[in-house]
C-alpha cells in the first residue's frame, strides 16, 4: 500500500541511499524532477547558441577549436539530462515539444546577446563559474541517473570555466582595447550570471520541497553567496572589476556584500521579453526543423535493423 512505499521512500532519502528509476516514488518527487530536469537539459542545447554565434570568428585555430569542442560538449550535456528525464518516463519528443511551444523553461542567461569575442570568455568564467557552483551538490542529488550525469556535465564545466578565465586573462593582459573589451563583457554578463541560481529564497516555491527530497542540497541565496565569494579574488587575479559599487567583504559574516539584484529585469527575461528570446526560441525551432531527416533516418534504420536482426 501506498503508506508503505511512501514510507520506504522517506528513509531512503533520509539514509541517503539513491532513488532509481524502478523505485516506488511520490508523484509530485517525479514532477520536479522532470520539471527541473528538462529545464536543465533545455538550457544546455539554448546555451550553445550565444557562443556558437563567434565559432567563425575566432582569432586563431586553437581558439576556434576549444570554442567548438565546448559547444559540441553542451549538446552531449543535453543529451545525457534528456536521458536522465526518460527514465522518469517522460520522453525527449514531448520535453522538446514543451520547450518549443513555450510550455517549458530555460535558463534566463541564455537570453542575453554575445557582442564581442570577450563575451565568450565572460560566459565560460561566469556563466559556467555559476552553473559549476549550482551542479556541484546535484551530483550529491537523490535522483540516481540525475546525479550521475552531473558527475561528467560537472568535470566538462570544470574545463569550460578554466578555458573562460584563461581566454579573458589574455584579454586583460593584452593592448588597451582587449582590456577594455574584457572589462565591458564582464560588465555586462555579472548581474544576469547571479539571476541564474533563481529567485531570492523567500521567493522561491519549490526550494523548501526540493531540500526536504534533497534534490536541492543548498537554497538558491546560499549558492548565490558562495559564487560571489568564489569570484573577487578571480577578479583580481584577472585584472578586472566586479560592476557593483556595495561589494566588500563582510568580517562578521565571512562573506562578502553585495548590491541589489534587478529581479524586474528576471521577471521580465522569463516572461519572454529578454533581448534574445525570440531568436533564441526561433533558432531551436528552426534547428529542429531541418534535423527532421536526420531523425527520419535514424528511426528508417532503427527498423530496419531491429527486423535485420529479429
Ligand atoms: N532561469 C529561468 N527560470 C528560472 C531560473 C533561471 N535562472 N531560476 C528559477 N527559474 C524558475 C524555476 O524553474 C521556477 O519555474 P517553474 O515553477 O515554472 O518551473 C521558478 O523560476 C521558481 O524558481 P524556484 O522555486 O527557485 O525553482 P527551483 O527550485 O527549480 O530552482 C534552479 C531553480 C536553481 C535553477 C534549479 O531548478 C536548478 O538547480 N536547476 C538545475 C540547474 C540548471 O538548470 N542550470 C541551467 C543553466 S546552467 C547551464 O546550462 C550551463
Amino acid at each position: 500500500d501506498t503508506a508503505a512505499y511512501e514510507a520506504a521512500f522517506d528513509a531512503a532519502v533520509a539514509a541517503e541511499e539513491r532513488i532509481e528509476p524502478r523505485d516506488w516514488m511520490p508523484d509530485a518527487y517525479r514532477a520536479t524532477l522532470v520539471r527541473q530536469i528538462a529545464q536543465h537539459a533545455h538550457s544546455e542545447i539554448i546555451g550553445m547558441q550565444p557562443e556558437a554565434n563567434w565559432i567563425t570568428r575566432a582569432p586563431s585555430l586553437r581558439r576556434k577549436a576549444i570554442l567548438m569542442a565546448k559547444v559540441q560538449d553542451e549538446a552531449g550535456h543535453g543529451l545525457y539530462l534528456y536521458s536522465a528525464a526518460e527514465t522518469l518516463g517522460t520522453g525527449r519528443d514531448e520535453l522538446l515539444d514543451k520547450l518549443h511551444s513555450g510550455r517549458q523553461k530555460y535558463s534566463s542567461i541564455f537570453n542575453y546577446p554575445t557582442l564581442t569575442w570577450a563575451d565568450v570568455g565572460a560566459i565560460g568564467w561566469l556563466v559556467d563559474g555559476a552553473a559549476i557552483t549550482n551542479q556541484v551538490p546535484l551530483c550529491r542529488c537523490s535522483y540516481g541517473p540525475y546525479a550521475r550525469a552531473m558527475v561528467r556535465i560537472c568535470k566538462e564545466e570544470s574545463f569550460h570555466q578554466r578555458q573562460g578565465y584563461e581566454l579573458l586573462l589574455a584579454l586583460s593582459r593584452g593592448t588597451e582595447a582587449q582590456h577594455a573589451m574584457a572589462q565591458d563583457a564582464v560588465d555586462r554578463w555579472w548581474w544576469p550570471s547571479l539571476m541564474m541560481f533563481g529567485p531570492p529564497d523567500a521567493e522561491s516555491p519549490h526550494s523548501a520541497r526540493s531540500m526536504a527530497w534533497k534534490i536541492k542540497r543548498h537554497s538558491n541565496d546560499e549558492l548565490r553567496q558562495r559564487f560571489v565569494d568564489i569570484c573577487v579574488p578571480q577578479a583580481e587575479s584577472l585584472g578586472l572589476t566586479l560592476p557593483d559599487p556595495d561589494l566588500r567583504w563582510n568580517e562578521e559574516r565571512g562573506h562578502h556584500d553585495f548590491g541589489p539584484i534587478d529581479w524586474t529585469e528576471f521577471q521580465e527575461v522569463l516572461s519572454g521579453n529578454g533581448p534574445c528570446n525570440d531568436q533564441r526560441i526561433n533558432q531551436r525551432r528552426r534547428a529542429h526543423e531541418e534535423g527532421a531527416w536526420v531523425r527520419e533516418a535514424a528511426a528508417a534504420y532503427a527498423a530496419k535493423h531491429g527486423k535485420a536482426t529479429a
